[in-house]
């Protein structure tokens, strides 16, 4: 009897132990899944092509550490500013759903983390995974601050593989000023000319042997024969798209902007500032035994040129070495400095490759399985038309202008100019204060005009600015046409949609045609992307369902045409449901 009561007493203590712990555990941040992490945002002094400046960093790194999470973790990251600039931090590609605290983007976000003070970004990664990457969302501070955000999946990859899986490789590519960013900016702003173009484009911050100065600072990475890698490719560069090749391999690509892809495989790649590409990368090649530079096989990007504004046309290059006998044996072998001469990849395409931009773009394809089923939407309930325009604003009397005919450089949508207000958007939308910004952006261009077609600069470019949003019922099924306009210049322009993923259901050039171009739409697989390459002289439209309540930024992923205002927001509103709302603003979020 005795012995029965302490059997029962046991089992209904471990019971309720078993109930309680799950319950500690979630809310503890020790629990295995949810994964902290402490960015420190700091000065580091840090020298190429001979030129030693102090760069923004998190902890030191340049490139910044690498987030590696989990399909469903939950992610805290204490981001301290130890700086005398402001700064915030944006997950780019999380979809932050209810969590838009800690989007990031300054201004409409949140207020940015002051000189010695912290903010915790507190989110789940819901139903996502694949490579994205993290920057800073401030001012041009996300030319170094910057680095790859990680999701692995919970179930095995959709693709079959030619040979076994090695651990992956995470390729960024930026740019390197010899200057400081933010006087570059700083001088932008000020006069309103262009830009001063940076002086190299890294790859994993090593420029490579093609610029003065930069034979040590190049990237080699050592693989096996006959193994295949998992590249992660992130273009974190400020201003360029870039072709990406290896000499003697193909690439197939599995994944962009973590969504998985209909696998296909193609000579080189086109990558925006925003994008990100999964590639399998099988080293099939034969060296030459006992030839070490036979087995140097070079990496190489260079800018997809669409601008007529001074351009930094170099290659960045860097190489896969492939490990030989005589590289096996030594232990922590370090690779001799690479010099030129080696042959760049001959399937690099030229810079004005806007044949080889249209094919490969086009190639993309959601998986569309049943287990990654394609949810475009297939009819709209709003669909929104904006111009994408480069402009040129007469001078301000008294004032000196350095833009073309001694005007202004600005960038709109819409033929509005997006103007951060001083305090966040979303904390005003929040409590119900319409205080700096307005949601009357229009839906469709305020003239109608040929807008490939015009000349160039003639026309008056002359822009209106303003904080102007539009505004949406939670579960809108949204279509945005993104029409490039040849003001200026027509140009490639990346535009990346924050908050959530879209469809692109479909792109051409001209301009677009209400009433023939839907009928051609990918309504079965279209991509699913964060940012989309809108073809310059051209248009691109996508489909997303509004279904995360909040305050969202939507740019131009060209740092210099965020600055001149190449941006616009929009409110989705909360649904019905408690699970339909924004979350209450964390304790810690900063004050303006
Ligand atoms: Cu990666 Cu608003 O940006």
């Amino acid at each position: 009897m005795v012995g029965l009561f302490n059997y029962q007493l046991l089992l209904l203590i471990s019971i309720t132990i078993f109930a309680i712990l799950p319950l500690l555990s979630s809310s503890s941040s020790s629990s295995s899944n949810t994964k902290n992490f402490h960015f420190n945002v700091e000065w580091k002094s840090v020298t190429r092509l001979c030129h030693r400046k102090p760069v923004l960093t998190v902890n030191g790194e340049y490139p910044g550490p690498t987030i590696a999470v989990h399909e469903g973790d939950n992610v805290r990251i204490v981001v301290t500013n130890k700086v005398a600039t402001n700064t915030t931090i944006h997950w780019h590609g999380v979809r932050q759903l209810r969590t838009g605290w800690a989007d990031g983007p300054a201004y409409i976000t949140q207020c940015p983390i002051g000189a010695g003070k912290s903010f915790t970004y507190s989110f789940s990664v819901v139903n996502q995974r694949g490579t994205l990457w993290w920057h800073a969302h401030f001012s041009w501070q996300r030319a170094s601050v910057h680095g790859a955000f990680i999701i692995y999946p919970r179930t095995p990859f959709p693709f079959s593989l030619p040979a076994p899986l090695q651990p992956d490789i995470p390729l960024i590519f930026g740019e390197w000023w010899n200057g400081d960013v933010e006087v570059v900016e700083r001088e932008m702003m000020l006069h309103g000319g262009g830009p001063n173009i940076s002086d190299a484009y890294t790859i994993n911050g090593l420029p490579g042997p093609l610029y003065p100065c930069s034979t040590k600072d190049t990237f080699v990475q050592t693989i096996e024969p006959g193994k295949t890698y998992l590249l992660r490719l992130i273009n974190a560069a400020l201003n360029d798209e870039l072709f990406f090749a290896i000499a003697n391999h193909n690439l197939t690509v599995v994944e962009i902007d973590a969504a998985y892809t209909k696998p296909f495989s193609s000579p080189a790649i086109l990558i925006a500032p925003g994008q990100t590409t999964n590639v399998l990368l099988t080293a099939d090649q034969v060296p030459v035994p006992a030839d070490d530079s036979s087995a140097m096989f070079a990496m190489a990007a260079r800018p997809y040129l669409t601008s007529v504004f001074p351009f930094n046309n170099s290659t960045t290059v860097g190489f896969f070495k492939y490990q030989t006998s005589s590289t096996k044996i030594q232990e922590n072998y370090n690779p001799p400095a690479i010099s030129p001469p080696f042959t760049l990849p001959n399937n690099l395409p030229a810079l004005e490759d806007t044949q080889f931009a249209t094919q490969f773009l086009g190639s993309l394809r959601s998986l569309a399985s049943d287990d990654y089923p394609c949810n475009v939407p297939e009819t709209v309930d709003k669909r929104i038309v904006a111009t994408v325009s480069l402009n040129l604003q007469d001078c301000p009397l008294n004032e000196t202008c350095k833009g073309y005919l001694n005007k202004r450089f600005y960038a709109s949508m819409n033929n509005q100019s997006f103007v951060r207000p001083s305090t966040s958007i979303l904390e005003s939308h929040y409590r119900n204060l319409s205080a700096g910004f307005s949601t009357d952006f229009p839906e469709n261009p305020p003239y109608v005009f040929n807008y490939t077609g015009v000349n160039p600069v003639t026309e008056n470019m002359n822009t209106e600015f303003g904080t102007k949003l539009f505004r949406v019922p939670f579960g809108t099924r949204l279509e945005i046409v993104l029409q490039d306009t040849n003001f200026l210049n027509p140009e490639n322009h990346p535009i990346h949609v924050h908050g959530h993923n879209f469809f692109i259901v479909g792109r051409g050039f001209g301009n677009f045609d209400l009433e023939k171009d839907p009928k051609g739409y990918n309504l079965v697989d279209p991509p699913e992307r964060n940012t989309v390459a809108v073809p310059m002289g051209g248009w691109a439209a996508i489909r997303l369902v509004a279904d995360n309540p909040g305050v969202w930024f939507v740019h131009c992923h060209l740092e210099e045409h965020t600055s001149w205002g190449l941006a616009l927001g929009f409110i989705v509103e909360n649904g019905k449901e408690p699970s339909q709302c924004l979350l209450p603003p964390p304790s810690d979020l900063p004050p303006c």
